[in-house]
Formats: structure tokens, C-alpha cells, sequence
């Protein structure tokens, strides 16, 4: 087993947390998640208020275990965030502030309604900026992970984020797929992984199968950085690109965004469409480089389980012989 001082703070079995993903998180994922003992989160950014409270009581109704529901802070509502301070979820994450919102504001509220605050970054600055704004845990983001990503690869801003906010807990984000990732994690530091495109590719996962399947398929080098998904939406996100599939949807508008602002709400109505019917080619597909170490898709509890059992095999068998005295 597995068992950092953050378990104790979520108070969870298993250091291994799913990404809040907006477009990628559903009550049975998330369900599924923290019954396995790791920490469900689900992305709320898109979800009418009216709708969160029948949301939360369903999480709680398919499992008695802490979960944490995310903002996108840069589009969060009053009425989306009063009705989640109402349903006081064990962990409240955010991710994606405009430079002037009062972080403090949100983090205070949310700990007042009895919540753990959690924040996503992308950078040092961002990191330390959820410090003094009081986050219990900050998620080190990396430029390898699925969806809207900073600029700066895990395997350096990770032990960077961890040094620059101790004594605060870090999660790694961005890249991680395996036990291999955990133990590697937790040797740079953090005290757990966070997953997002892991858990996108399981049975409880809310996409298309073939979308599902696309990630299996993907041998991880076939993503780019890219803003053509957001103009597409008329969605501008502050400082953040999106890692997704470099799929035929891209490859249309890429070098022609001038024309894709032109058409937006026909490539908008497009987007959904393919999204609905799961053309692969035709959706915008986020997901990180990680994709290359994703073979099945497993229920999610199994992907817990599979990830602790194998960093504790790394950890107790593998690495313990490289020691040597003298
Ligand atoms: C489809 C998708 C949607 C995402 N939506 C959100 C979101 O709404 N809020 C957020 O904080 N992070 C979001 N993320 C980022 C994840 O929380 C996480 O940081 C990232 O997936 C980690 O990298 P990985 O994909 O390599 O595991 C999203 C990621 C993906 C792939």
C-alpha cells in the first residue's frame, strides 16, 4: 500500500485523484474513482447550476467516499458556485483564473462551507499564487497532459512547484499514466498523481467509445498544443492552449484561423456533431502524450488498483536494488 501524508488530508485510501474534466467526467466515473479508494472529481465548469445539486446528491447517492467537484475559474458563475458551496463538496478544485480574480475570495468561501481547496497550475507563479491565496493542495500541471496545459513539462516543473510551495502537498498532473508515473511522482516529490486522459479511456468514461478507443490507438505522438478547438467554440482562455488529437479538424483550420473566426458557428455546430457521433477525425479530441501508454479500457476502479499495485512494486522491489553500500 501506498500511503502519503495527503491521504490522510482527502482522507482516501489511494494518492491517485481524476482530473475535475468538464468534458470528460461523469457521476459514474467519478463514482467509481473514490469507491476504488482513490479521489473522483468532477468537472462542473459546463453544468448548469439548476442541474448541481441533483448532481452532487447523485455522486453521494453512488458513493459514501470524498470526492471533489472542479471550477474553471476564469468562467465560473455565482449562482454555479453558490449552488456547489451549498451542496459542500469534501474537495473543491479550481484551475484557470483571470489575473485579476481575488483567489482568496473563492478558496476562503469554500473552506468556509467545509471544503478541502485544491488548485490546478501550470507554472511556478501560478503555483504560488494559490499558496498565499491559501490552497490545502496544489496540482502541478504539465505541458504533456490532455486538455488546456501550460508550457512547462512535468519532469522539471514538478520538483520546481514542490520546492516553491512546501510545506504544501503537490499533486503531478500532466503525463502521468502508471504506477511507473506514481512512483516516479513521488520520487520528484509530490504526494500523488492526478489523471485526466488515463480515466477518459475507461468503462465509466462519458465519451463516445470511439473516442475511447482513439486514445488506445494513439501512440502519444500525435497531439499538438493548439487554440483552433477554442476559437472554434468562441471560448478565449487565459494563457492556456489545449494538448489535443492532430486530427483533420485541426489540420483544416490550422495557418487559417482568421477564416475559422469568420465561420466559428458553423465549425461550433461541426465540433458537436462529430462529437456526437463519435467521428474521430472530425471532433476535437484533447488528450495528452500519455495516450501512448493507454492499451485497454478497464473499469476505472481497476486503474487505481493497478496503479498502486505497480508503484509499490517499483518502489519495494525495483529501485530498493539499485542501492548499494559503498
Ligand atoms: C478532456 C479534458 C478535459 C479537461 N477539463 C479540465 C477542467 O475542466 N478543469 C481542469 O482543472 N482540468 C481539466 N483538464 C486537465 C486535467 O484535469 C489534468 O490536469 C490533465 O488531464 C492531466 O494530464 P493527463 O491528461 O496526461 O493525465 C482536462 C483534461 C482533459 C484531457
Amino acid at each position: 500500500m501506498i500511503h502519503t501524508p495527503l491521504c490522510d488530508l482527502l482522507e482516501i485510501r489511494h494518492p491517485v485523484v481524476l482530473g475535475g474534466m468538464a468534458s470528460g467526467t461523469s457521476v459514474p466515473l467519478v463514482a467509481a474513482v473514490s469507491n476504488a479508494g482513490g479521489l473522483g472529481t468532477l468537472g462542473v465548469s459546463t453544468i448548469p447550476p439548476g442541474d448541481l445539486p441533483g448532481i452532487m446528491a447523485a455522486i453521494r447517492e453512488g458513493t459514501g467516499k470524498p470526492f471533489g467537484v472542479n471550477f474553471l475559474l476564469f468562467m465560473v458563475t455565482g449562482e454555479g458556485f453558490a449552488a456547489a458551496l451549498e451542496a459542500a463538496p469534501p474537495i473543491m478544485a479550481f484551475a484557470w483564473p483571470r489575473a485579476e480574480q481575488d483567489l482568496a475570495d473563492y478558496f476562503d468561501r469554500s473552506r468556509e462551507a467545509g471544503c478541502k481547496v485544491m488548485f490546478s497550475a501550470g507554472s511556478v507563479p501560478g503555483a504560488l499564487r494559490a499558496k498565499a491565496a491559501g490552497a490545502d493542495v496544489i496540482v502541478a500541471q504539465g505541458t504533456d497532459g490532455g486538455g488546456h496545459v501550460g508550457w512547462m513539462a512535468s519532469m522539471a516543473l514538478l520538483p520546481m512547484v514542490v520546492d516553491a510551495v512546501a510545506p504544501t502537498p503537490v499533486l503531478a498532473a500532466g503525463g502521468f499514466a502508471d504506477g511507473r508515473g506514481l512512483a516516479a511522482a513521488l520520487a520528484l516529490g509530490a504526494q500523488g498523481v492526478l489523471l485526466g486522459t488515463r480515466f477518459l479511456a475507461t468503462v465509466e468514461s462519458p465519451l463516445h467509445q470511439n473516442m475511447k478507443q482513439a486514445i488506445v490507438d494513439s501512440d502519444g505522438h500525435d497531439t499538438v498544443l493548439t487554440e483552433i478547438p477554442d476559437l472554434a467554440r468562441d471560448r478565449v482562455w487565459p494563457g492556456a492552449m489545449a494538448r489535443a488529437r492532430r486530427n483533420a479538424f485541426i489540420a483544416r483550420w490550422a495557418g487559417r484561423e482568421w477564416d475559422l473566426r469568420a465561420n466559428q458557428a458553423e465549425a461550433a455546430a461541426g465540433l458537436l456533431r462529430a462529437a456526437e457521433e463519435g467521428d474521430v477525425d472530425n471532433a476535437s479530441l484533447p488528450y495528452g502524450q500519455d495516450a501512448g501508454l493507454i492499451h485497454d479500457i478497464p473499469p476505472a476502479g481497476d486503474i487505481v488498483t493497478r496503479i498502486v499495485e505497480e508503484a509499490e512494486e517499483v518502489l519495494s522491489k525495483r529501485l530498493p536494488g539499485f542501492v548499494r553500500n559503498g
